[in-house]
């Protein structure tokens, strides 16, 4: 993280860093959706990576807004997460109940990851009165929350069918 020493440059280096991590879901959610052997789960991970879609162009309007090139820089946290992902699938070859559980569990992890971090740029971007930019963070933490929601529900039923199978 050299050449931060500015919030401006610790806001963009943050924005550049979920927009990295966004573009490498997009690219993970077809695979999770195919793998996944409930409807539910996988019609879930379907319609997330169309909102996934709509948050990378919400995100080059921030940059843009902020006057700077879109841009991303490696995320080792989100490679980890999508590799844990892969990893699973790996030790789990089979679609089961159980191997959806898993699925729920590793998008959770990266759900939980953005929300994260789009709360922490939305309240750098509140307190230098950036409305606009504030608008469309709040845009995608709202999507982000509310797979996370549709993921928890998910997890409930699928433990119990895990269990009854
Ligand atoms: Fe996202
Ligand atoms: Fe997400």
């Amino acid at each position: 993280m050299a050449g931060i020493k500015t919030m401006d440059d610790l806001f963009l280096h943050t924005l550049k860093d979920i927009y990295y991590a966004e573009r490498q879901i997009l690219k993970s959610l077809p695979k999770m959706a195919k793998a996944a052997q409930s409807e539910e789960l996988k019609q879930g991970f379907t319609m997330h990576r169309e909102q996934t879609q709509q948050q990378i162009e919400r995100l080059q309007q921030v940059f843009e807004a902020l006057g700077k090139r879109a841009q991303g820089v490696t995320c080792e946290a989100i490679q980890g997460l999508i590799e844990e992902c892969e990893e699973l699938l790996d030790d789990a070859p089979e679609p089961s109940p159980v191997r959806d559980a898993g699925l729920i569990a590793c998008g959770q992890a990266i759900e939980h990851y953005e929300i994260a971090r789009y709360g922490t740029l939305i309240a750098w971007a509140k307190a230098q009165d950036k409305a606009e930019v504030v608008k469309l963070l709040e845009d995608n933490l709202a999507e982000e929350k509310e797979t996370d929601g549709l993921l928890t529900k998910m997890a409930k039923s699928s433990v119990n069918l895990a269990a009854a199978a």
